[in-house]
C-alpha cells in the first residue's frame, strides 16, 4: 500500500513533472547515441514522459516500469498505442533482473523515493550493458526543505502525532557529491550530478491542496483517516498562501549523468575514434518535438519556473 499512487490523479496534476522530464528527455537527445537503443524509464508513472521518450525515439524499444500497479496501469494505457515497441511492468527497481542488457537508464522524479541509493546503483549499474548510460533527475539537496519542515511541524501536532509513530524517513535528497561518490563506488564512470533549483508555483489553494496530497503526502495522509486529511492539509495551504509568491514549492532537482565503463575503458585500451560503436550522431531531427511540447505545456495550469536553456552547469565530479 505504501507503493501505490492515485495514477488517474497524478496524471492530470504531474506538469511541473512532466515539464522537468521533458528537460531531461532534451538532454538525452543531445548525447551521441546510435538510435536503436534499449531504454529502460525507471519508475515510468502514468507514462506522460515516456510516451515522448518513444516518439523522440522511433527506433528504440523501452521498457517502462514502475512500483505501483495504478501508475503501471495508466502507463500501459497510455502506451499500447506504441505497440511491440514498449513494454510496461510493475517492477520494483531494486529488483530489476540483473541482466546487462539495457543500454540507458533513463529516470525522471523516482529515485528520491527509494532510500537505499547504494543499492539502487548497485542495481543499475548491473542492469546496464558496458557502455550503458544512466541519464537521470531527482529530488536532491534541499528539494522541498520549507514544505518539509512545515510538514514536520504539522505532524507532531496533538491531534496527528499518534499517527505518525514509527515514522519512516520518506525520501532520500541527497547532494551531488554524496550521489557522485556512489554512482563511483557502484561502479560508474564520467559520472556528473549537479542541483538545479525549480522552484514551482501552484495557480491556487485548490490546486495547491489536490497537488500536495496526490504528489508529495500521499503516504502520510494513508496513515490518517479520510476525514482527517483536510485537517492535516489546511495549515500547509493557510502557510502557502501567505508566501511570497503564494503557493510556491521549494522544489530542487539533482540531475545525474554516468557510464558504465566497457571492457576497453577498463583496460585502458581504447579503440581510435570512429571505430566505436557508439560514436554515431544523434538524428538532429529527434530533438524538436520534446522542445515544442516543453513550450506547449499551459503555463495557465502551472507556472513552473524553468529556464529553457540549453545547458545549466554540471558539477563535474570525476
Ligand atoms: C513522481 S512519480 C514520477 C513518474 C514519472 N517518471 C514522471 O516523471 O512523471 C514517482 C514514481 O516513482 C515510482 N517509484 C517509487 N519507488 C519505486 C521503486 N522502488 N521502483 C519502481 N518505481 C518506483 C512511483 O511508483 C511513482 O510512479
Amino acid at each position: 500500500m505504501k507503493r501505490e499512487w492515485d495514477g488517474a490523479a497524478y496524471d492530470k496534476l504531474s506538469d511541473p513533472q512532466y515539464g522537468w522530464g521533458l528537460k531531461v528527455l532534451q538532454k538525452l537527445q543531445a548525447l551521441p547515441l546510435r538510435g536503436d537503443e534499449h531504454i529502460l524509464d525507471a519508475g515510468c508513472g502514468t507514462g506522460r514522459v515516456t510516451a515522448d521518450l518513444l516518439q523522440a525515439f522511433p527506433h528504440c524499444r523501452v521498457t517502462a516500469v514502475d512500483a505501483s500497479a495504478n501508475m503501471v496501469e495508466e502507463a500501459g494505457k497510455r502506451l499500447s498505442a506504441f505497440g511491440p515497441r514498449v513494454s510496461v511492468a510493475q517492477v520494483d527497481l531494486l529488483e530489476l533482473p540483473n541482466e546487462s542488457s539495457l543500454d540507458i537508464i533513463f529516470s525522471t522524479a523516482v529515485f528520491h523515493w527509494i532510500q537505499d541509493h547504494d543499492r539502487l546503483f548497485q542495481v543499475l549499474y548491473r542492469s546496464l550493458r558496458q557502455g550503458g548510460t544512466l541519464l537521470a533527475q531527482c529530488g536532491g539537496g534541499p528539494n522541498l526543505e520549507r514544505f518539509r519542515a512545515r510538514t514536520a511541524e504539522v505532524m507532531r501536532r496533538a491531534e496527528f502525532a499518534s499517527y505518525f509513530k514509527n515514522w519512516d524517513r520518506l525520501w532520500e535528497y541527497p547532494g551531488p557529491e554524496v550521489t557522485a561518490e556512489r554512482l563511483k563506488a557502484a561502479g560508474f564512470a564520467e559520472i556528473k550530478a549537479a542541483l538545479e533549483p525549480a522552484p514551482t508555483v501552484l495557480p491556487d489553494e485548490e490546486t495547491f491542496r489536490r497537488f500536495v496530497a496526490t504528489v508529495i503526502l500521499h503516504p502520510h495522509l494513508k496513515r490518517l483517516p479520510a476525514e482527517l486529511h483536510g485537517d492535516f492539509l489546511l495549515p500547509l495551504a493557510e502557510h502557502a498562501a501567505k508566501d511570497t509568491p503564494a503557493f510556491l514549492l521549494d522544489y530542487c532537482r539533482l540531475n545525474i549523468y554516468a557510464r558504465k565503463p566497457r571492457y576497453d575503458d577498463l583496460t585502458q585500451q581504447k579503440l581510435p575514434v570512429g571505430r566505436r560503436s557508439d560514436s554515431v550522431h544523434a538524428n538532429p531531427l529527434q530533438r524538436s518535438e520534446p522542445v515544442r511540447r516543453l513550450q506547449g505545456l499551459k503555463s495557465d495550469a502551472f507556472n513552473y519556473q524553468l529556464p529553457l536553456r540549453g545547458e545549466y552547469p554540471f558539477t563535474k565530479i570525476s
